[in-house]
Formats: structure tokens, C-alpha cells, sequence
């Protein structure tokens, strides 16, 4: 009997799967490999240029136009009256010039009739002062006011567009950030998202650990939200911390969902529903919303950062679209680019010219991960507020391509030429297979150890990221994914600074490696439980047994200090963070400490438990050297071949394509088979460059 339910449940799951399956791809077909877009504001623009300027985003190559998501004021300009007959021009426009629509709810920017006749819709920052509408993201997203207000006009929205085949898709607010608020509202929703968490006010006590400096509550009514404004960062409850951004990011999560159960009431169901999350989403937790078909990024990797080398100013932060390309595909399965730079912003440290075919390439980029669409912000840089400085796919002139805009139809162009070459069921080549790698990322991790981050050194956002870059350069195809995935798909997993665990998640990880898979585990690794308390026990008590060892303390430097960790006679330093580790008899150890009283103690162990290994990484060094150097071997050990590709040059692997590109400011040679066929680019991969050919 119970074997029969579970047959029947797993036929269910299936059957929900080939369904999410079949619809991404009935969004995206995948002979059209990606679509392109343009961000168009109407609103900002005398009507009679509207025509010109949607025949002139057809003629360039674009194939759809993402409209209205912060034109609430043009669509309700006095409370309870309604027009859209401006924007039925405008898709009507779209429609003659042969574009599709992905139009957008504008719950991110409220009308000022909003402001004067319901402050309360607004959020409160932490010195309790209320936002007020001119900018984005300032609402409060739990006012039932507001989202009464929102409930209307995406009601409004979807039932006159919903049923328009020109309507590709919908995006919900932008940019979804997840906002600290500490307005009446928002206090009153924590407590319900308490109570239903915690049920009774002990065990909240319990788990907050109120005892500690008088913060104990006698009932949820007396409970507030943790405020770094006003009691600080490091005085703060890191249990009520971490509540509150699990809190936020539910609530924002919710909110979006709430949109898009409206939305699904009225619209086609081959209409998508996405939102645009930041690239790095530090707040948002984008596996949260249920009610969305998948999850799109915003990409603006240039803005005032080194990089690498000379030149890497002008090309950009080679890790923006890196990460979030595969992290955004663990939501549904695939995503694109929403916004794309177009050339130099207005809010970056400063805002130099990019190296002629930096838009280029980075489009390939996002491309080469299995980017479904890209859609560039904006089409024309406008000539007033707050924005006129940045610049556009247009020149302020309104009709002259920016470098960015040459760029992007160079792209279509391609694009265009690639999907004559496409086949269908292309299999992954085996030699990209064997060395299949997942990058296991949870926010709560982060959001616990930047809090607490003990060092001023600790880069919490980056040092996971680190390790996809370590990988690419391997030439290991990467996945960013969660604890729900199977991990038997992939040959190589990662789990960098996962601080907090349970015992499910390290048994999961016990039966990976019992079956021949390859842990790789990094310091700050099961310090904490799901509470983030640390254990009455050693340093990352659950997981001795599984790494073989014990961690018998953790040590951190300045940065003028130099800890020296050797491993096969070659040394490696560091100053961030280095742990001492007491290894079983047979456990191996990889890597000693060289200096410091510690002189001899383990810095890194590796551990076989039935055909695979665990390996744990109890340092982290400068320059990453160590980390690599690590993985190298476990590759190799276990039969992947590696490649060696320099920092900044990915290379990929999608629909039969292999495509690279070069972040860095060196040209580098790409060792590919003389029988190659190469359809983009060329061999030598010039700065910026991009190569793009078949085997
Ligand atoms: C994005 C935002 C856009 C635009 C852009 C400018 O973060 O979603 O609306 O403001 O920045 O770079």
C-alpha cells in the first residue's frame, strides 16, 4: 500500500515537473536560443516620437519591448481613475512593428496622490522615518492600503492586456529588494510571522536567547524588531537578526506571489511571470516565491572597480554575471537578463568609457550561461532627472546608437547566424559531463555571517563566488544551487562557508559521498544550527565525523600579517581566517600550518567514505592559490581532465555551441581543434573578445 502512494506521489512530482519543463520551453522555444529586448518609457517622451522610436528598436534587431513598470502615475494619475488608453497606443505600436510586449506591474513607484492621502503606505527606515514616492522601493509592502492600491491596478493591468498574444510575459516590480521596515505595518506582520513560527513565547525566548542582557518578552505584543540603528550592529540579537531577514525576505517573496496569483487569473497561460532581481541579491531570496515561472537578473557589471589587470576598469566585474546566471536557474529552471548596462552608468564610484565590445561580450556572457532573453536598460538615455547621466542605447539625441547600442545589434546579428546552426538534443560532451561541479548557496548562510563576520577581512559575498570562479577556470560546467536539488547529478560539490546545518542537510551530503560524489567543504562550514546557535561542543561539532577531523579553534590576522600553510612543499599565505584541525588516524592531511605558535597542526584534511571523499578546506588564502590547487588534484584524482583558462576567461558549453570570453586585459589563445568551426570571433581572444564555435 505505502509503496503504491509513493509510486503515485512520484508519477505526481514528475508530471509537475515535465509540465514547468514544457512550459519554460514553450516561452522560450529553444531553436530561438535567446530573445532581445529594450526597456522603453513612453511616459518619458513627447507621443509624437513614440512611433519613430518603436520602429527604430524593430529595425535595430530587438524582438520585444519591457514597458510601464514605474508609469503607476500614467496609468492612475488621480486615485481611482484609470487610463491606458496611452498605453494601448504604444503596444499597438509595438504590435504593427512586428514586437512582442513583456509589460510590468508598477507597484515599485506610487503616484504622489498616494503619499499626501496614505502615508502609512509607505516604509519607515530604522530611525522611523517614513519614505515618501520620487524614487523606487519605498512602499510597505505588508500596508494593506497599499496593497489594496496594488490589487487594483494589477488587476486593471492584467485583465486589458492579459489577453493580448502580443504580451510575451509579465515582470512584477522591479528589482525586488527585500527592504528593511520598521513601520506600524511591518511590526505588526513580524509578530504574526513569529507567532506562526515559534507558536508559544518561550520557545521564542528559547531560541532568540532573551536572557541574555534583559531582552526577555513576556507575550508576541511586546515583541519589536530588531533595530541595528538604533542598538547597533555588533549589540544586536544575531537570532532576532536573522529572523527579521527571513522575515523580510518571505515577505517579499509573498508579495511578489500575491501579484502574480492576480495576474494568473486573467492573463494567457503562455504569458511568463518573472521579476528582476539584482545580480548579487543580498535580501531577496528569490527560491521563496512559489507563484513565478521563473526568476530574471539585472546586469550592471561596470561601476568604477578595478578588476583585472590594466584594462579591467573599462570591462567590468567579471563575477556579476558569472554568478548570477547560474543562481537565477535554480529558481525555474532558467532565466536571462533583464536589464543590461548599456555603457557607462551615473552611480558607479566613477564612470569610465568601457572598452569598445564590453556590451558585446557581456551579452555573450549571459548568452553562454543559458541566458533565455536579454533586454537592455534603456533605450534612450534621457535628457533630464536623475538619470541623465546615464547613458542609453541611444545618445541623448534620441536617434544615434551609443557604442553600447553598435554593440547590442552586432549581438542580434550573431545571434541571428547562430540559430541557423542550431540542432536540437545537443548532449553535453562528456569531457564537460565528467567534471559536472554545484556550488551549494543558501542566503541564511550569508545573511548570519555578515553580521558576524569577525574580520574585517571576511569578503561574505565574494568568498562563495571565489569558488565558482576557481571551477570556471577549471572548465568545470557550474551550477549555483540549493539544498532541495539532487546532488547525485553533479560530480563535484561545493559548500563554502555554509555555516549553519542540520542533520538532514549532512546526512545529504554523507549519502553524496558514500555514492562516489566529491565534497568539497571550506571553513566557517556547520558552526552554527538552523538558529544559529553554536553547538555545546567543538568549533563544526556535526560534521567531525564526516571531514575526519575536529576543529579545534579558529584563528584570523591583520592584513599586514603572514600565516604560511604549506602543502607538497610549496607555500601559500594567508590572513583572513585559518582554522587548527585535530585529523583521525585515517584521515589524510593535505596542508599544515608553517608558522604562528600552531606550527604543524592540519590546515586541510581530506576524508574517504565509501567511493568518494570529503574534503575540508580550513583555510581561506590571499590569493585563492591553495583553494585551487586543491581542487585541481581532486579533479584529477578522480579522472576529470582540467583546464587551465587564465582569471577572467570563461569558456561554456550550451545547444551544441562552445562559447568564451575574455574579462581580462591580456589577450589569450584559445586552444581549440583545428576542425573547429568557428562562427563568432576569432582563436586569439582579444580583451572583451568573444568566440563562439562548434566541434
Ligand atoms: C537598475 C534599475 C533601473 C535603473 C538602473 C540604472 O538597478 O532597476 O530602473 O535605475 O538601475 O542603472
Amino acid at each position: 500500500m505505502k509503496k503504491y502512494v509513493l509510486l503515485i506521489i512520484m508519477a505526481f512530482m514528475l508530471s509537475v515537473f515535465n509540465l514547468k519543463a514544457q512550459s519554460l520551453d514553450q516561452f522560450f522555444p529553444e531553436e530561438k536560443l535567446i530573445t532581445t529586448g529594450m526597456y522603453y518609457y513612453p511616459e518619458h517622451w513627447d507621443e509624437k516620437q513614440w512611433e519613430r522610436d518603436i520602429k527604430r528598436i524593430a529595425d535595430m534587431g530587438y524582438e520585444f519591448v519591457h514597458l510601464a513598470e514605474f508609469a503607476w502615475f500614467k496609468m492612475e494619475p488621480v486615485e481611482g481613475n484609470f487610463d491606458f488608453t496611452w498605453l494601448d497606443n504604444v503596444v499597438a505600436l509595438c504590435t504593427e512593428n512586428n514586437l512582442k510586449i513583456v509589460m510590468c506591474t508598477p507597484s515599485a513607484t506610487t503616484p504622489a496622490w498616494m503619499r499626501i492621502n496614505y502615508p502609512e503606505t509607505f516604509r519607515m527606515d530604522g530611525n522611523y522615518i517614513r519614505g515618501e514616492n520620487g524614487t523606487r522601493g519605498l512602499n510597505s509592502l505588508t500596508n494593506p492600503k497599499y496593497r489594496e492600491f496594488v490589487k487594483i491596478i494589477v488587476t486593471k493591468l492584467a485583465g486589458r492586456y492579459g489577453q493580448n498574444a502580443n504580451v510575451i510575459g509579465w515582470q512584477i516590480d522591479n528589482e525586488p529588494p527585500a527592504l528593511e521596515d520598521y513601520s506600524p505595518s511591518s511590526q505588526e506582520a513580524f509578530r504574526i510571522w513569529l507567532k506562526n513560527k515559534y507558536k508559544s513565547i518561550d520557545a521564542l525566548n528559547m531560541t532568540w536567547g532573551t536572557a541574555f542582557w534583559s531582552q526577555r518578552f513576556n507575550s508576541f505584543d511586546e515583541v519589536i524588531i530588531p533595530n541595528t540603528s538604533l542598538v547597533g550592529l555588533w549589540g544586536n540579537n544575531p537570532h532576532a537578526l536573522l529572523d527579521f531577514k527571513r522575515y523580510l525576505a518571505d515577505t517579499q517573496a509573498e508579495f511578489l506571489d500575491f501579484q502574480a496569483e492576480i495576474l494568473r487569473e486573467h492573463i494567457l497561460d503562455n504569458q511568463f511571470i518573472t521579476t528582476n532581481y539584482t545580480a548579487k541579491c543580498t535580501g531577496s531570496d528569490p527560491r521563496r516565491t512559489e507563484k513565478l515561472d521563473f526568476a530574471t537578473y539585472t546586469a550592471y557589471p561596470n561601476y568604477g572597480s578595478d578588476n583585472i589587470g590594466e584594462i579591467g576598469f573599462r570591462l567590468g566585474d567579471s563575477k556579476v554575471i558569472l554568478f548570477a546566471s547560474e543562481y537565477y536557474k535554480s529558481v525555474g529552471g532558467a532565466t536571462g537578463v533583464m536589464e543590461m548596462q548599456p555603457g557607462p552608468v551615473n552611480w558607479g564610484g566613477y564612470n569610465p568609457l568601457l572598452l569598445p565590445g564590453t556590451v558585446h561580450m557581456w551579452l555573450y556572457h549571459s548568452f553562454a550561461a543559458g541566458g533565455k532573453l536579454a533586454c537592455s536598460y534603456r533605450f534612450r538615455q534621457i535628457n533630464y532627472s536623475s538619470e541623465q547621466y546615464h547613458s542609453g542605447i541611444m545618445e541623448p539625441d534620441g536617434v544615434t546608437p551609443s557604442p553600447g547600442g553598435e554593440d547590442y545589434m552586432q549581438f542580434m546579428k550573431e545571434i541571428n547566424e547562430l540559430r541557423k546552426h542550431y540542432k536540437s538534443d545537443q548532449k553535453m560532451p562528456d569531457e564537460l559531463a565528467n567534471k559536472s561541479t554545484a556550488i551549494l548557496w543558501n542566503l541564511e548562510n550569508y545573511w548570519t555571517i555578515d553580521r558576524q563576520k569577525l574580520t574585517y577581512q571576511w569578503d561574505t559575498w565574494n568568498y562563495p563566488i571565489d569558488f565558482l570562479e576557481i571551477t570556471k577556470s577549471l572548465g568545470a560546467p557550474t551550477d549555483v544551487i540549493s539544498e532541495e536539488t539532487d546532488f547525485s547529478k553533479y560530480k563535484f560539490l561545493i559548500a563554502p562557508a555554509y555555516d549553519l546545518v542540520d542533520s538532514d542537510l549532512i546526512n545529504k551530503w554523507r549519502d553524496y559521498v558514500s555514492n562516489g560524489g566529491h565534497l568539497i567543504l571550506t571553513c566557517r562550514t556547520a558552526t552554527k544550527n538552523r538558529d544559529a546557535r553554536i553547538w555545546e561542543g567543538d568549533w563544526a561539532a556535526p560534521i567531525s565525523e564526516l571531514i575526519g577531523a575536529t576543529v579545534e579553534s579558529k584563528d584570523m590576522l591583520s592584513n599586514n600579517k603572514n600565516g604560511d600553510v604549506v602543502m607538497k612543499n610549496s607555500h601559500y599565505n594567508w590572513n583572513n581566517w585559518a582554522e587548527l584541525l585535530n585529523p583521525d588516524t585515517d584521515t589524510e592531511v593535505l596542508a599544515v600550518h608553517n608558522n604562528q605558535f600552531y606550527k604543524g597542526k592540519a590546515a586541510v584534511v581530506q576524508n574517504k567514505i565509501g567511493k568518494g571523499t570529503v574534503t575540508y578546506i580550513g583555510v581561506s588564502t590571499d590569493n585563492l592559490k591553495l583553494e585551487k590547487d586543491i581542487l585541481k588534484d581532486i579533479y584529477s584524482a578522480s579522472g576529470a581532465s582540467i583546464m587551465d583558462y587564465p582569471q577572467g576567461v570563461y569558456v561554456y558549453w550550451r545547444d551544441g555551441f562552445y562559447i568564451a570570453v575574455n574579462y581580462s586585459s591580456d589577450t589569450y589563445s584559445m586552444n581549440i581543434s583545428e576542425s573547429a568551426n568557428i562562427v563568432v570571433g576569432e582563436r586569439e581572444l582579444i580583451p572583451a573578445g568573444v568566440l563562439v564555435w562548434t566541434e
